[in-house]
């Protein structure tokens, strides 16, 4: 079962089933992406989030047939955010990812760009700024073939939250930023490297989601108080895979 919302102003809304279902469609989108990429740029980069919801899209990645799909060699992963922590904390973003998928395909390890979260978070937001620039070159934003985001129920992404001041940062493209727990110290890009992406994935599923959703995507919430409503990229194009729970108020 597939819906489609909205499509227009570059966001493209499609609700299906449950999360097996965004987990397929998100999967053959990236592995759709990967071979444009591939065959345009001979390489596929992208950046990733962690959070519950795209755990099964990386156990997919990572099992036939879709790793057979998938040129490993030339993909590139970055992350959208991560945490402060080391790399083997459960609460890593990077461990998430690397057991459920990374360790699993043939990709070269100077094709993952972490972002270390165990070091000191002003420290690891530059490193990782400068790691990006050297990967890109040049003196512009990244532009990332594709970037994997989810949504709080708070509306945050990555880790923009409502209300902070990171939400202002122009000049940088990965930022610390500092909350209490339960949240916890990150690193995140910011939002104008976001919007810079060629095309953006959000995965979203589940009740709780519901009503700041409809609020996005009912573009109702002008003002932009949620960081995931400014997601907008510039020239590239955005789409929201959520389930039926989560969509229950749009
Ligand atoms: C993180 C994220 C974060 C996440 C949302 C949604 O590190 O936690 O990158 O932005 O995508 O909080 O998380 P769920 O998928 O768990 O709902």
């Amino acid at each position: 079962m597939e819906t489609l919302v909205k499509a227009e102003g570059g966001r493209n809304v499609q609700v299906l089933s449950d999360l097996e279902a965004i987990s397929h469609e998100a999967a053959s989108l990236f592995i759709n992406a990967s071979r444009d990429s591939i065959a345009a740029r001979k390489q596929f980069v992208v950046a990733i989030s962690g959070g519950s919801t795209p755990r099964r899209l990386y156990t997919l990645l990572s099992s036939s047939p879709c790793r057979d799909q998938v040129d490993w060699q030339k993909v590139h992963f970055f992350w959208a955010d991560e945490r402060c922590v080391r790399k083997e904390d459960e609460a890593s973003n990077f461990k998430m990812v690397f057991d459920r998928l990374l360790s699993k395909v043939p990709i070269p390890n100077q094709n993952i760009h972490r972002i270390k979260g165990e070091e000191e978070p002003e420290k690891a937001a530059r490193d990782y700024e400068a790691d990006i620039k050297e990967f890109f070159g040049g003196s512009g934003l990244p532009v990332f073939d594709l970037v994997l985001l989810g949504m709080g129920e708070d509306g945050h992404t990555a880790s923009l939250f409502p209300g902070s001041k990171s939400l202002e940062e122009t000049a940088r493209l990965a930022i610390p930023v500092y909350l209490k727990k339960p949240y916890g110290n990150r690193i995140t890009l910011t939002l104008p490297v976001l919007n810079n992406a060629a095309q953006i994935l959000f995965l979203v599923a589940g009740i709780s989601k519901a009503t700041v959703l409809s609020e996005i995507v009912s573009d109702g919430e002008k003002k932009g108080k949620f960081p995931a409503g400014r997601i907008r990229p510039l020239q590239g194009k955005v789409i929201w895979l959520i389930d039926q729970a989560a969509a229950g108020g749009v």
